[in-house]
């Protein structure tokens, strides 16, 4: 078997007395569509965290390609190629769209804007912005500024920056949360559209949309991995059922 792309060995963390994410081992392969699932407060925030940095874990190790980066900063594991959505505070409101992806590659490839040169100057860097614009269906929508896009679109363009730091892991943390219900599906579009040769986990409650995206399905449950399978095991598996699927039933029954 080959090396994975992203994988953890025995990763834990804790709060206090509460063991919010457990040993856990975790592969995520080249190009995986690879769904993170379980009730709420299993520990899927907290383990996205542990694999983007935002957290330091208290046990095991994460793995990129082979290498421990368990210690490495968050700015660092960007720059390697791992990638999260961004809250929506730190895209900046003030700028349009097409400038704030120009932004991310213009980090990525060394070009810091300069006060000489305004944002938007450097034809290759603007052509490669307008690129990942189109990749997630906003290229209409380039020359607005963030501030007056609608919720959705606004997620659209952090997923469109995460494609202009050229990663090669995509970590969505519920993308479609708090986006009305008629915009949801210009998400999970883009979603379905990301290219191929990313790795992308994506945490999600909607089971339609895990079951269409997901080639493997992770279940936690109280901080542990309770199962991992294919889209087809896991909807077989009357444990999950049981523990997950059973519960969002319910919830979407009219009566029990
Ligand atoms: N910063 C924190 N401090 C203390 N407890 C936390 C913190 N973050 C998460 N938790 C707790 O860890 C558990 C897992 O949370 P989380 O990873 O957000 O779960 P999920 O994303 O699956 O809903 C929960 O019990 C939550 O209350
Ligand atoms: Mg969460």
């Amino acid at each position: 078997m080959s090396a994975p792309l992203l994988e953890t060995r025995g990763l834990g963390r804790n709060f206090g007395a509460l063991l919010a994410v457990h040993d856990i081992n975790f592969r995520l392969e080249a190009g995986a569509r690879h769904a993170l699932i379980g009730p709420n407060g299993a520990g899927k925030t907290t383990f996205i965290n542990l694999l983007s940095g935002v957290l330091q874990s208290s046990t095991g190790q994460v793995i990129f390609k082979g290498d421990d980066i368990t210690e490495m900063p968050e700015a660092a594991r960007v720059k390697l190629g791992i990638a999260r959505t961004f809250q929506i505070n730190r895209l900046f409101r003030g700028l349009s769209v097409l400038e704030n992806v120009y932004i991310a590659v213009a980090e990525r490839t060394g070009i810091a804007p300069s006060k000489l040169r305004p944002a938007g100057t450097r034809k290759n860097v603007v052509d490669e912005a307008m690129h990942m614009l189109e990749t997630v269906k906003l290229q209409d929508a380039a020359g607005s500024l963030v501030s007056e896009l609608p919720y959705g679109r606004q997620r659209l363009v952090e997923i469109a920056i995460a494609l202009g730091l050229r990663s090669e892991v995509l970590l969505l943390d519920e993308p479609a949360a708090g986006v009305p219900s008629a915009e949801t599906h210009i998400i999970l579009d883009a979603v379905a559209g990301l290219p191929k040769h990313i790795g992308v986990l994506i945490i999600e409650h909607d089971m339609d949309v895990v079951f269409r995206f997901a080639e493997r399905i992770t279940v936690m449950v109280a901080g542990s991995v309770f199962t991992e399978g294919t889209p087809e095991q896991i909807r077989a598996d009357e444990r999950v059922r049981a523990v997950y699927l059973g519960q969002e039933a319910h919830r979407g029954a009219a009566h029990g």
